[in-house]
């Protein structure tokens, strides 16, 4: 192998070779699925098996609550409105993040504020962060980018010192760890992404894990319009 990056004109390590494909699956997901379809129990609401993902899911990343949302961007909005993040705030983000991270900021009515990544882990910069909070920041979304944790250290010594609410997007991170803790744990909230390229996939799919004592109602009735039981159990008693 050569000592210089084949960018800098070192050989290519990849050179003649294509990238495994992306999402693999075997005759599990195949009976799984089949198995729901059988079921006619296809909602969240009536099926056992979001329930099930979300209760194995929290207890590999030690979470103390998840809620099941359509994607990593609705997992990040459900977060930020259960910090009761809203028109007038400032959320400060990372300028290298996937638009979602920022977005979510905008749907919820806040003001995204762009701060730089450090160089070396290509997570948000502690000290630029520093410098960018005001008296309108009200939480902070810090992105682990492809896998690598933030420092966790700086970024909740930084905002526990001003009551700035800590949100990770966790989209590239499950099974990652910060000092033994995983990822989505540390903050107020994380976020998940079950997209098709990320690392744990379903296609589409998020989750919100929470450390705050209740299971967020905001977050549960941003999911399915409050919905947390069957047509009839609702219509029938
Ligand atoms: C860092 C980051 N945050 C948030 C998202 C949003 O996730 P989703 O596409 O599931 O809405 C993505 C990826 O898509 C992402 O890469």
């Amino acid at each position: 192998m050569s000592d210089r990056p084949a960018i800098l004109g070192g050989a290519p390590v990849r050179a003649g070779k294509s990238w495994p494909s992306w999402p693999q699956s075997d005759g599990t997901e195949r009976r799984r699925l089949q198995a729901v379809l059988d079921s006619g129990a296809w909602s969240s609401a009536q099926g056992e098996e979001v329930e099930r993902f979300v209760a194995e899911f929290i207890e590999f990343q030690g979470a103390r609550h998840g809620i099941a949302v359509t994607n990593g961007t609705h997992a990040l909005e459900a977060a930020l409105t259960a910090c009761e993040v809203g028109s007038g705030d400032e959320v400060i983000v990372p300028a290298l993040t996937f638009v979602a991270t920022a977005t979510s900021v905008m749907s919820v009515g806040a003001t995204p504020v762009l701060v730089d990544v450090d160089p070396a882990s290509c997570c948000i910069d502690p000290a630029a962060l520093g410098e960018a909070i005001t008296d309108r920041t009200r939480a902070v979304i810090a992105v682990h980018l492809a896998g690598r944790a933030c420092d966790m250290d700086a970024l909740t010594s930084l905002c526990a010192d001003r009551g700035i609410a800590l949100i990770e997007d966790c989209a590239h991170s499950p099974g990652t760890r910060w000092r033994g803790r995983r990822t989505g744990t540390i903050g107020e909230a994380g976020g998940f992404s079950f997209q098709q390229s990320k690392l744990m996939t379903a296609g589409e799919g998020g989750m919100v894990t929470t450390e705050l004592g209740a299971t967020p109602t905001s977050a549960v009735s941003g999911t399915a319009p409050g919905i947390t039981t069957s047509s009839t159990a609702r219509t029938c008693g």
